[in-house]
Formats: structure tokens, C-alpha cells, sequence
């Protein structure tokens, strides 16, 4: 497989001076294309803060970032924010829907910022929603959806277009059993269709669905896992120091594409 994602040494500090911190620390990651990857830690490891920048929706303090082989530090603005809109689905950490669109709506905003036309857009919308099985809740709001289906809503958003990696950030969070199951099935099934998904989770369980767990702990990576279809770890490094990860707000995009 290919290299999709490389990181080495990257480093987030927050607030620098006094009361700076280190939401990464040196942290070493590579992601072949087609991988299932969870990444897990305690709620402040730094999860968040990686995926943000895997997704380049925020930049390191230091360190390098390749991505497809391309040196992130060196994209401009709109390569960069084309790669966010083509290449990567983004499912963030409580859902991110706007409350007074519709799901429907929800879905096809992205598509709107990258410029597809209408007719195209609701068919896209209509597909990804019946995939995740909400195609009878596609007019309701935010507010009149169960969490469960709020999250679908938002998968449904960011594999509307069948971006080739898909990001989610604690897509299973405050869910109940039988969503958790519902949501882990989807993402299992983006990825045997062929995308790299990338997990992040604080809960082992839902971890140990993916075929490769690497752990962070205060900022860096504690170990990182290939399991077989037991479960059982088959290839493994427990390494000294790092894990990132981050996500951005859906505002964040929004503001990014001006509207
Ligand atoms: N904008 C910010 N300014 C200052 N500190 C921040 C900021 N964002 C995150 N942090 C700090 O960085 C660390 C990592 O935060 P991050 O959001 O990546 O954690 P997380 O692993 O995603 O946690 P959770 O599981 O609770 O979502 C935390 O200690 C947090 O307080
Ligand atoms: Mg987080």
C-alpha cells in the first residue's frame, strides 16, 4: 500500500509562555491509503488537536507533515483548502449541523461550497443520507432528530462526495449501543470500499474494531498496533513520546469557504 499520511516530530503548543501546552509532542505517525486506523487516548491526549491537523484545518508548532507525498508547510491556502474539500470527509466531535437547515440541507451545504450544481447535489444529498439509513428523516431538522441520527447526518455529510479518507472524531460519542453498532458498521464499510478511515475514540471497544490502534497519552504516542481479526496484536511498538490529532468546527470550514 502507499503512504497517505506521514507526520514526523510534530508538535502543537497552545499558549506558549507561562501557560503553554503541549497538546502534541513530538509525535510520529504514517497512514498507508486504505487503512483502518483508530487513534485513542483519555479525553485531553491531544486527539482532537491531531486530526486538525491530519486534516489541515490547523497547522503544527513544528514538525513536517507529507501528505500523498506533498509537503504540507508548502501549500498554499487553496491547495489547500482543495484538498480539504476533495480528498477528506470530515465527521467532527458533537456533530457540527447547522440547526436551522434541514438534513437534506445539512448534506448538501458542503457541496455547495465546492460548487456543485444543484440537480447533482440533491441526488448526492438523497444517497448519502439512504446510505446511512435516514433517507425518511431527510426534511427534518437538527432538533427533531435522535443523537444517533444527528450523527448519521453527519457522516451522511462527509461522504457525500466519497472523499478517499474519512476523519471522524468521536463519531460513536454519547451514542447509545445499538447507534454505536449502526455508525461502526458505516465506517467499516467506507473502508472496505477502499478509503483510509481514521478513528478517533476514547473507548477501547469501539478501538478494537480497527485494524490498527495507536494510543496517545499527554500529547505523545504511546503505541501503535496492527491486530488480526481476533483482536490480537500481530505487529506492535510501544513507542516514547507522541500522538497528535485534531478537528476543527464545521464553523471553522464555513468561515474558510466565506459563507
Ligand atoms: N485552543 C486551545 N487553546 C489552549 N489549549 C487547548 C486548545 N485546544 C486544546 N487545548 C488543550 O490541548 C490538549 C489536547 O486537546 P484536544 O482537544 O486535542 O484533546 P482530545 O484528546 O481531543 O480530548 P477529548 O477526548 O476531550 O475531545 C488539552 O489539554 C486541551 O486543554
Ligand atoms: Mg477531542
Amino acid at each position: 500500500m502507499s503512504i497517505l499520511i506521514e507526520i514526523r516530530d510534530i508538535c502543537k503548543v497552545y499558549n506558549p509562555g507561562e501557560n503553554e501546552v503541549w497538546a502534541l509532542d513530538h509525535v510520529n505517525v504514517t497512514i498507508d491509503r486504505g487503512e483502518f486506523v483508530a487513534i485513542i487516548g483519555q479525553s485531553g491526549s491531544g486527539k482532537s488537536t491531531l486530526m486538525n491537523i491530519l486534516g489541515c484545518l490547523d497547522v503544527p508548532t513544528g514538525g513536517s507533515y507529507l501528505l500523498n507525498g506533498q509537503d504540507v508547510a508548502k501549500m498554499s491556502d487553496d491547495e489547500l483548502s482543495d484538498i480539504r474539500n476533495r480528498e477528506i470527509g470530515f465527521i467532527f466531535q458533537g456533530f457540527n449541523l447547522i440547526p436551522n437547515l434541514t438534513a437534506k440541507e445539512n448534506v448538501e451545504l458542503p457541496l455547495i461550497y465546492r460548487g456543485v450544481a444543484r440537480s447533482r447535489r440533491v441526488a448526492l444529498a438523497v444517497n448519502a443520507l439512504e446510505k446511512v439509513g435516514l433517507g425518511h428523516r431527510m426534511e427534518h431538522r437538527p432538533s427533531q432528530l435522535s443523537g444517533g441520527q444527528q450523527q448519521r447526518v453527519a457522516i451522511a455529510r462527509a461522504i457525500a462526495q466519497a472523499p478517499p479518507v474519512i476523519l471522524a472524531d468521536e463519531p460513536t460519542g454519547n451514542l447509545d449501543s445499538h447507534s454505536t453498532v449502526e455508525i461502526m458498521n458505516i465506517l467499516k464499510e467506507l473502508h472496505r470500499e477502499g478509503r483510509t478511515v481514521i478513528l478517533i475514540t476514547h473507548d477501547n471497544e469501539i478501538a478494537a474494531q480497527a485494524k490498527r490502534v495507536i494510543k496517545i497519552k499527554d500529547g505523545r504516542i504511546e503505541s501503535d498496533e496492527v491486530r488480526d481479526a481476533e483482536g490480537t496484536a500481530i505487529e506492535g511498538t510501544a513507542i516514547e513520546g507522541t500522538v497528535p490529532e485534531t478537528i476543527a468546527s464545521a464553523g471553522m470550514i464555513l468561515e474558510q469557504t466565506g459563507r
